[in-house]
C-alpha cells in the first residue's frame, strides 16, 4: 500500500537527517506513470516542499542540495534505485514488493477501502460537513446552474463522507418571496388541483408564466398577489395551506427525479424555513449597533473597511420586508444551532460570490467565528443545455435525453440486446456522461455542453469509464474461480502491469488534493488515466490460456483496477454498470 512505501522511505530519511518520520510524509508523491517509462521510480521526494516546510535549510543551491541528500541515501530491499531529477529525489522500490503491497488489500476483500486509510488521508481533520446544493426555486426553470449545483454538491459531499467526515446533505429550496404571492394568485385563476398533483412541477410551471404575463397588463392581478403574499407572511391559514400543498408536492416529484440522478438529501429546507428568524436576526444587528438607515430608507450593514458606506448589503426593504440575504443569515446561524456542523459548504454559480462573501462577512461581524469554516464552492457558467425539444425546463428534461441518446447508441452498436434493462443501463451511462462533461475541467470554467462529445465511447468521457468498468466485470464474471492458489507478485512485471500499479498507488494523493480544493476533475483525470492503462492490459495481459498462476495474478491486477475505477465513480456520483 502507498502507505507502506511511504512510511518506509520516510524513515530512510528520518534517519538521515535526525527528523521525525512523519515530517517527510507530505513531500513524498506518488509518480505518475507514463506510458512508455521503462525503469521509472515510483515515489519522489521533493526538495522544495522540505524547503518551504523548514525541513531543510533554504539558503544554497537546491540541486547540491538534493545531490547531497541522495548520496547519504542507500539503497535496501525495499528501495532499489535512488536517482535525483531536478530537485527532486525519485525512488523505484523492489517490483515484487509494489505489486505486493498494492494488491495486499484486494487479498483480503478490502476492495472498498482501499487507500482510505493511509496516513495522508488519515492526517485530514474530520468532522461534521453540512453541503447545501441542488437548491431550486419553487415554479421556477430548473436551469443548468441547478444541475452542476446538484452534481458537484453530490461529489462534494460523497468525497468528504468516504474520508470519513459526517455529511449532512441538504438542499435549500426557493419558497419563499413575492413569486409565491404571484403563483398563489394565479393558481387561483388558472390553476387545476389534478393536474397540480399529476404534475405538480410542469403544472406550477405553467400557471407561474401565465400569472407573469397577466400582471404584465391586470392592476387586479397585481393587487391579488400582493395580498396573497400578505396573507402568507402573516401565517393566515387559507394561503399556508396551499402554499404548503405547491411544496410538498414539488419536493415529493424532485426526489423521485433526484433519485434518477442517484442524488439524495437528508434535509429538504428553504428559504421559508427563516421568514421569522430573518427578522430576528435583523433586531440583533439593530442592538449591536450594526445596523444603517440608507438614503432610500433600506436598511443596510456597512461592509466597507472606512466605515464610509462605500459598500453596503441591504437586510431590509424600505416596507420592512427581508431579503434572500437576511433569511440566508438566519438559515446559517439555524443550521449551526441545530447541526453544530464543523464545516458548511455552499455549491452555486459564479453569480453568488458576492452574495455569500458578505453572508460571511456579516455572520463574522455578528461574532460568529464559525463563519471562517463556511465556504461557497463556485462553478461557472454552461452554454447550449438543450434537449431535441427545445430549452430545458425540468431536470427530467436533461435525464430522458441523456437517457434517449444513450440508449439510441447502444442500439446501434447491438450492445443492448443481452442486457436486462437496457433503458436503466442507458440511464446510468448517459448520466455518467453529463458528469464526465462536466466534471473534467475546473470547476470555475464555462463550457458549452455537447450531447456528441459527452457520449461518445472512446474519447475521454463518462462512457468510456462505465465500458471499462463493464469490461472489467465480464473479465471477472468469465473467470469465476480462478484466482485461488498462492499469489505470486512476481509475475506482474511487465511494463502494462507497473503501470496499473503504479496509477493505483497514487489514490490517496488524489482524494488528499481533491479534498483541500474540492475539485473533481483530479479524479476523473485519474480515473480515464487508470482506464487506458487498463485498456492497453486488455490487449497485453490476456487471462485465458496464460498458465494458471500468471492467470491467478493478472486476475487480481483487473480485479484491484475494477474495485478502484468503481470506487472513484461512485465518489464522482456515478453508479458503476456491470454490463453494457
Ligand atoms: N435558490 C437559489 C437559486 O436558485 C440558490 C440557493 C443557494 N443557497 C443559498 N443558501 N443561498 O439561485
Amino acid at each position: 500500500m502507498a502507505c507502506f512505501f511511504r512510511r518506509k522511505i520516510a524513515a530512510k530519511l528520518a534517519r538521515t537527517l535526525q527528523q521525525s518520520e512523519d515530517v517527510f510524509i507530505p513531500s513524498l508523491t506518488a509518480v505518475s506513470p507514463l506510458k512508455k517509462q521503462q525503469s521509472g521510480a515510483d515515489l519522489r521526494l521533493s526538495l522544495s516542499t522540505l524547503r518551504v516546510e523548514g525541513i531543510l535549510p533554504s539558503s544554497g543551491d537546491i540541486q547540491l542540495q538534493t545531490e547531497n541528500l541522495a548520496a547519504q541515501l542507500k539503497q535496501d530491499s525495499v528501495v532499489e534505485d535512488i536517482s535525483t531529477g531536478h530537485a527532486v529525489i525519485n525512488f523505484k522500490v523492489n517490483r515484487g514488493l509494489l505489486a505486493e503491497k498494492v494488491l495486499e488489500p484486494f487479498a483480503k476483500g478490502d476492495d472498498d477501502n482501499f487507500g482510505l486509510n493511509s496516513e495522508l488521508l488519515n492526517s485530514l481533520p474530520r468532522g461534521t460537513t453540512l453541503v447545501e446544493y441542488s437548491s431550486p426555486n419553487i415554479a421556477k426553470k430548473f436551469h443548468a446552474g441547478h444541475l452542476r449545483s446538484t452534481i458537484i454538491g453530490n461529489f462534494i459531499a460523497n468525497l468528504k463522507q468516504s474520508l470519513g467526515n459526517n455529511v449532512i446533505r441538504m438542499n435549500y429550496l426557493g419558497d419563499w418571496g413575492m413569486q409565491f404571492g404571484l403563483l398563489g394568485a394565479g393558481f387561483k385563476q388558472f390553476g387545476c388541483v389534478e393536474k397540480l398533483k399529476d404534475n405538480p412541477l410542469q403544472h406550477l410551471f405553467e400557471v407561474y408564466v401565465k400569472v407573469n404575463k397577466e400582471v404584465e397588463h391586470s392592476e387586479d392581478m397585481k393587487q391579488a398577489a400582493r395580498d396573497f403574499f400578505r396573507q402568507l407572511e402573516q401565517h393566515e391559514s387559507q394561503a399556508v395551506t396551499l402554499w404548503q400543498q405547491f411544496r410538498e408536492l414539488t419536493v415529493k416529484e424532485y426526489q423521485q427525479v433526484y433519485k434518477r440522478l442517484g442524488v439524495h438529501f437528508d434535509i429538504y429546507s428553504g428559504e421559508s424555513f427563516h421568514q421569522d428568524q430573518a427578522q430576528e436576526v435583523v433586531q440583533e444587528l439593530q442592538r449591536r449597533g450594526l445596523l444603517k438607515v440608507s438614503e432610500r430608507g433600506t436598511r443596510v450593514v456597512d461592509l466597507s473597511p472606512e466605515g464610509d458606506m462605500t459598500n453596503v448589503c441591504t437586510l431590509l426593504r424600505s416596507d420592512g420586508t427581508t431579503l434572500y440575504i437576511t433569511r440566508d443569515i438566519a438559515a446559517a446561524i439555524s443550521r449551526r444551532e441545530t447541526h453544530g456542523f464543523d464545516e458548511m459548504i455552499y455549491v452555486t454559480d459564479k453569480s453568488q460570490e458576492n452574495h455569500f462573501s458578505q453572508l460571511f462577512q456579516i455572520l463574522v461581524t455578528m461574532g460568529h467565528s464559525w463563519a471562517e469554516r463556511c465556504q461557497h464552492v463556485s462553478f461557472g457558467l454552461v452554454q447550449g443545455m438543450k434537449t431535441r425539444t427545445g430549452d430545458v425546463v425540468f431536470l427530467e428534461d436533461v435525464l430522458d435525453e441523456a437517457r434517449a441518446r444513450m440508449l439510441h447508441n447502444m442500439n446501434q452498436t447491438s450492445t443492448s440486446k443481452e442486457l436486462e434493462n437496457p433503458e436503466d443501463t442507458a440511464e446510468r451511462v448517459g448520466i455518467s456522461a453529463l458528469i464526465v462533461q462536466d466534471f473534467k475541467g475546473p470547476l470555475q470554467g464555462d463550457y458549452k455542453f455537447d450531447w456528441d462529445r459527452m457520449l461518445q465511447a472512446r474519447g475521454d468521457t463518462g462512457v468510456f469509464l462505465q465500458y471499462t468498468h463493464a469490461r472489467l466485470c465480464s473479465l471477472i464474471r468469465r473467470n469465476e474461480g480462478a484466482e485461488t492458489g498462492t499469489f505470486n507478485p512476481s509475475l506482474l512485471q511487465e511494463q502494462t502491469s507497473i503501470n496499473i500499479l503504479q496509477q493505483l498507488l497514487r489514490y490517496d494523493e488524489i482524494l488528499h488534493q481533491s479534498s483541500k480544493d474540492l475539485q473533481p476533475r483530479h479524479l476523473v483525470t485519474f480515473l480515464l488515466k487508470l482506464c487506458h492503462f487498463v485498456a492497453s492490459a486488455h490487449t497485453e495481459l490476456p487471462v485465458a490460456g496464460s498458465p494458471q498462476d500468471v492467470a491467478q495474478a493478472r486476475l487480481r491486477l483487473f480485479r484491484a483496477a475494477r474495485s478502484v475505477l468503481a470506487n472513484g465513480m461512485k465518489i464522482l456520483g456515478i453508479t458503476p454498470v456491470p454490463k453494457m
